[in-house]
């Protein structure tokens, strides 16, 4: 029993976001209490000494690696129902470097194509052995939905859900900031392009935020900045591109989101590059040894200029690589039998 009406494609309709407050503090336990984690569905739960563990963590195995065998035995699957390159990869690869058993659940090739309902895939998925699930899906709450109809053994790990949160890709744009500078309560920090329908900027500014990054923000058409302050706290909004990169140690562009809008909404890609295109002669206004981050895939020509995303000041391949690290040590939190 799914507990919700079904949608076009047999799954649980969810016609409200589903926020984190509903189902956090439940689903999610960090280590404020000494208790390991169980799922990651969100940063909001994760107060600065877990959320630096899991850095510390992650810069260890991307430097020295990581034991092979430490997650040896455990199964773990990825279940994307949105497109993926960097993070449904960069997740086998992590399970497979830490000696687990990773399978990819193809959906056109499952029973859910013949109407089984979510909940009935992840008990069957259960019943034989599974371990973690890494889930994407273009509602927001539906890992947590998971997370709260899941064996007691078996972690969800939120792989982006809708516009709401994207925790693995938080951590690891954190991680890229935070491995050339370290003073982040001093930086300032820009975000700029369709903030509105991003779970990347959430869970960015979430992550940069307990870290105790002060000066965040957020540049947009009025059109993609966030509905409601709330949405954001403590993140200051303009619709000035370039005044908000005055002075900038850190600019994460992101892509227009088309697939979360309707087609009216769509900017002319031209206009929007002359506004909220970054070239080389808006990154000057930043810091000379400005970061830029994108989390992928890019748009070149329309957020984001050839020469700078292959620029001297771009993360863009340092955030990929710094993906893999990011999601061995998240499983390797959650999964691992401690020592
Ligand atoms: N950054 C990110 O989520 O990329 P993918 O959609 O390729 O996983």
């Amino acid at each position: 029993m799914d507990g919700g009406c079904k949608g076009r494609s047999g799954l649980p309709n969810f016609k409200t976001s589903i926020t984190a407050d509903r189902f956090g503090d439940a689903a999610i336990r960090d280590d404020r209490k000494g208790i390991s984690m169980r799922h990651l569905l969100t940063l909001e739960e994760l107060e600065r000494t877990a959320l630096t563990r899991l850095l510390d963590r992650a810069e260890r195995f991307r430097t020295e690696g990581a034991p092979r065998e430490l997650l040896a035995g455990r199964t773990v699957l990825t279940l994307f129902f949105e497109p993926s390159t960097r993070t449904r990869t960069s997740f086998v690869l992590a399970s497979k470097r830490l000696g687990a058993d990773t399978l990819n659940f193809n959906l056109s090739h499952s029973s859910t194509s013949k109407g089984e309902s979510l909940l009935d895939t992840l008990h069957t998925l259960e019943a034989m052995g599974l371990d973690a699930l890494v889930v994407r899906h273009n509602e927001n709450g539906m890992p947590a939905y998971l997370a709260q109809h899941a064996n007691s053994h078996v972690s969800i790990i939120n792989a982006g859900d809708g516009t709401h949160a994207h925790p693995t890709q938080g951590l690891l744009d954190a991680l890229t900031i935070r491995q050339r500078r370290r003073d982040l309560e001093n930086l300032h920090v820009v975000i700029c392009g369709d903030i509105r329908h991003s779970r990347v900027a959430r869970s960015d500014a979430r992550a940069l935020h307990t870290l105790g990054v002060r000066d965040i923000r957020l540049c947009a058409p009025r059109a993609m900045l966030p509905e409601s302050p709330d949405d954001f706290p403590d993140c200051a909004s303009t619709e000035d591109f370039d005044a908000a990169l005055a002075g900038a140690d850190v600019v994460i562009m992101l892509r227009i989101q088309r697939e979360r809008m309707a087609a009216a909404q769509f900017p002319e890609a031209a206009d929007y590059h002359a506004r909220y295109g970054l070239d080389t002669r808006r990154l000057a206004l930043a810091k000379p040894d400005c970061q830029v981050l994108h989390p992928g895939p890019i748009n070149r020509g329309i957020e984001i200029a050839p020469e700078v995303a292959d620029g001297a000041q771009s993360r863009i391949l340092d955030q990929v690589a710094n993906g893999v690290a990011t999601r061995m040590a998240v499983l390797a939190e959650l999964l691992a039998t401690p020592a």
